[in-house]
């Protein structure tokens, strides 16, 4: 039975992952904080209490800028596949607070680079973003595409992982598959995200904000297409690769609000707010080279991803919330 460990393994992406690792018959070594103060701790713990009973799910409280406690994990494990998800999330709060970002974002990657090479891993999946591209208007976006425009310090530290990533298989030989996700939604969603703030606000009859007139767009990707390509991505040792991962349909904000209508049969009342400088006005991924590379396409259309998503809020959070 082959090792994985997820580190970041009980947020949003990471809790996914690691159920579907122990489905598809992985040991999983799930490695994370708990914190990191972007939302409250007591979600990933239920997230992690969930997947517990699993006779193959091993939890390590740890802290990736911690070297000597991760290697302490290379040490004690015999770890075939690293799936690199902890992170600072949040793109505008990264413009106040750059020094955690860079310390977690980049000092942590180091650290998981520098592992990966001592304990041989076979093949390290890093988790990127789409906000490496920044407001580039040469849509959709493609991987070979100029990225040295994220507009916040969270794009620039991922697309910093990317480069230093780089020179690990150069050096090294390490395989290595940067992952750029673009706009993650669905089940175990974190709470500061869109989606989930817009459907927990439809569903208790309040009002949602809106950024600017609506028109901006996202390539919202349901969390089941991005936990298939991250595996297919661990499966797959490619040498060096960078790859999109997103829905290659992006959705305007007026848009999803009519499918949050139709989905839940409310009536929504919307208000507009400015926007804040750190968001970009689109995002759109070709995914071209996840189809060639990964044989990976998304298979879950908005109107389905956001049906689960009002589900499973109405399922988990809702009744906490009223
Ligand atoms: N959700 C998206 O749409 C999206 C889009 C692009 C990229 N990403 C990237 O995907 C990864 C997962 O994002 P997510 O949306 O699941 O966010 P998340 O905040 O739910 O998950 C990140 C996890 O990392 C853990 N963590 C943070 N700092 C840590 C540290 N120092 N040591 C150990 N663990 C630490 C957190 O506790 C959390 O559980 C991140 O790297 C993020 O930048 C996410």
């Amino acid at each position: 039975m082959e090792t994985v460990l997820v580190t970041g393994g009980a947020g949003f992406i990471g809790s996914n992952t690691v159920k579907a690792l122990l489905q598809k018959g992985y040991r999983v070594l799930c490695l994370d904080n708990f914190a990191d103060d972007l939302y409250d701790p007591k979600y990933k713990e239920g997230y992690v209490a969930e997947l517990s009973s699993h006779e193959n799910f091993v939890l390590y409280r740890a802290d990736i800028c911690d070297f000597e406690a991760v290697k302490e994990i290379f040490q004690k494990e015999k770890i075939s596949y690293v799936i690199h998800l902890a992170a600072k999330a949040n793109t505008r709060k990264a413009v106040g607070e750059p020094h955690s970002y860079v310390e977690v974002n980049i000092g942590g990657t180091i650290n998981i680079l520098e592992l990966a090479k001592e304990f041989n891993v076979l093949n390290t999946v890093i988790a990127s973003s789409s906000s490496v591209y920044g407001n580039s208007d040469r849509m959709p976006w493609k991987e070979d595409d100029i990225a040295d425009r994220p507009l916040s310090p969270y794009g620039m530290t991922k697309r910093s992982d990317e480069v230093l990533a780089y020179t690990y298989h150069h050096n090294f030989k390490l395989n290595i598959t940067c992952l750029r996700y673009f706009n993650a939604y669905g089940e175990n969603n974190r709470p500061d995200l869109v989606p989930y703030i817009w459907g927990m606000a439809i569903l208790k009859g309040g009002e949602i904000e809106i950024s600017g007139d609506g028109s901006r767009k996202r390539d919202y990707t349901y969390i089941g297409d991005i936990v298939d390509g991250t595996i297919r991505a661990m499966e797959k040792p490619l040498g060096f690769e960078i790859i999109n991962l997103g829905n290659n349909q992006p959705t305007s904000l007026k848009e999803l609000v009519g499918v949050f209508e139709r989905v839940t049969d409310f009536e929504v009342k919307v208000k507009s707010r400015p926007s804040h400088t750190s968001s970009v006005e689109s995002t759109y991924a070709d995914i071209t080279k996840a189809k060639e590379l990964l044989g990976w396409k998304p298979t879950t259309s908005i109107e389905e991803g956001i049906t689960k998503l009002v589900n499973w809020l109405r399922d988990n959070r809702l009744k906490e919330a009223l």
